[in-house]
């Protein structure tokens, strides 16, 4: 085992997602809420999903963990393949929700934090209690280590005076403690991946900056890939070293963050550029809002999605065709009309 994990390298591949496309059955019909989603990510790095609400960043990523509710279709055509710790290749779509293929990798490979850390704790047992559970699913150790591994994990957190945190309930916490506690449990199996779905968003800015900092730093010390999920590109700015920019369920642009920062191609990824908050300005994370409503995933518009709300709408054109991906550089592409030839 250790020497396959020590032949693992950063800039290895991890996670590819090909063509994924995700439904949901629901008593208006059909929700096409994933439409044909390519991403890569390697081993050690951090891609940044970033997109209005609504645009498919959670249900792209609860898909590689098989965690999407029973109403929801993942298609056939759809891939999601995962490179484990031992070498082997996991095909995740072929692995039923209650599998033991899909808990091996939701307990030891990839990881979840997300917004609520109140709701993933229960509020009657104590949070050491809890990490230590979390350890012991993935561990086989006895109930006095997974105690010392809980509370070095939230030493290691940042969390003062851990002994007497451990011993604490939940609500006893403050957010950004609680969060941090989250963070814990989900590192607590060593996993290749952390999925980060808008882990910030509740907490006030200086607790944000904290919690960012600590992720930061533990991917450092740990090695681990991250995917980080959030509405706002200002986050992504501190944390990803590739981004793709979602909308109603597609990828319209995709680059390092020098691309998207410094040369932003696609007309809604300089929509999200403006919207960043400013300091002193929306600090509780609530984005400026983009012109023009949101189109329900039911309403697709035809063609391009997006030229509903589009300052640069090539009539006839935009709203009639989809828009190809278009290669700016290696790393960096684009679905516009505006790149096409
Ligand atoms: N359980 C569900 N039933 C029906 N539609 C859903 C469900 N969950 C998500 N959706 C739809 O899927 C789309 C993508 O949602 P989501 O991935 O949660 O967006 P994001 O995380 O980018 O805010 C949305 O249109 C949303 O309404
Ligand atoms: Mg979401």
């Amino acid at each position: 085992m250790e020497t396959a994990e020590n032949s693992l390298a950063k800039g290895d591949p991890l996670l590819e997602i090909k063509d994924l496309k995700v439904s949901f059955k629901t008593d208006e019909g059909i929700v096409p809420a994933v439409d044909g989603v390519n991403l890569s990510l390697k081993r050690g790095h951090t891609l940044g999903l970033v997109g209005e609400s609504g645009s498919g960043k959670s249900v792209s990523t609860w898909a590689v963990l098989q965690l999407l509710p029973k109403s929801a279709i993942i298609h056939k055509s759809s891939s999601i393949t995962f490179h484990c710790k031992d070498g082997e290749i996991a095909e995740i779509t072929s692995f039923k929700p209650k599998s033991p293929e899909i808990r091996n990798i939701r307990g030891g490979e990839i990881s979840l934090i997300f917004q609520e850390p109140m709701s993933s704790f229960s509020p009657v047992y104590t949070v050491g209690n809890q990490i230590m559970e979390a350890i012991r699913a993935h561990r086989n150790v006895s109930k006095e280590e997974a105690e010392g591994i809980a509370i070095d994990m939230l030493s290691r957190v940042g969390i003062p005076n851990p002994k007497r945190r451990f011993k604490q309930y939940p609500f006893e916490l403050s957010g950004g403690m609680r969060q941090r506690a989250m963070i814990s449990v989900a590192l607590s199996s060593n996993p290749s991946l952390l999925i980060a779905d808008e882990p910030t968003t509740a907490l006030d800015v200086t607790i944000q900056a904290q919690v960012l900092n600590l992720m930061k730093e533990l991917q450092e010390e740990l090695g681990m890939a991250i995917i980080f999920i959030t509405h706002n590109l200002g986050v992504i700015a501190q944390i990803a070293d590739e981004i793709a920019v979602m909308y109603l369920g597609g990828i319209v642009e995709q680059g390092s963050r020098h691309d998207i920062f410094h040369d932003p191609k696609h007309p809604y990824t300089m929509n999200l550029l403006r919207a960043i908050p400013r300091l002193g300005k929306s600090e509780g994370g609530r984005l400026v809002a983009i012109e023009g409503q949101i189109p329900s995933p039911m309403e697709r518009p035809s063609g391009c999605c997006f030229h509903t709300r589009c300052s640069e709408y090539i009539p006839d054109r935009c709203n009639v065709n989809v828009p190809q991906i278009t290669q700016i550089s290696p790393e960096h592409t684009v679905r516009c009309f505006l790149y096409e030839s």
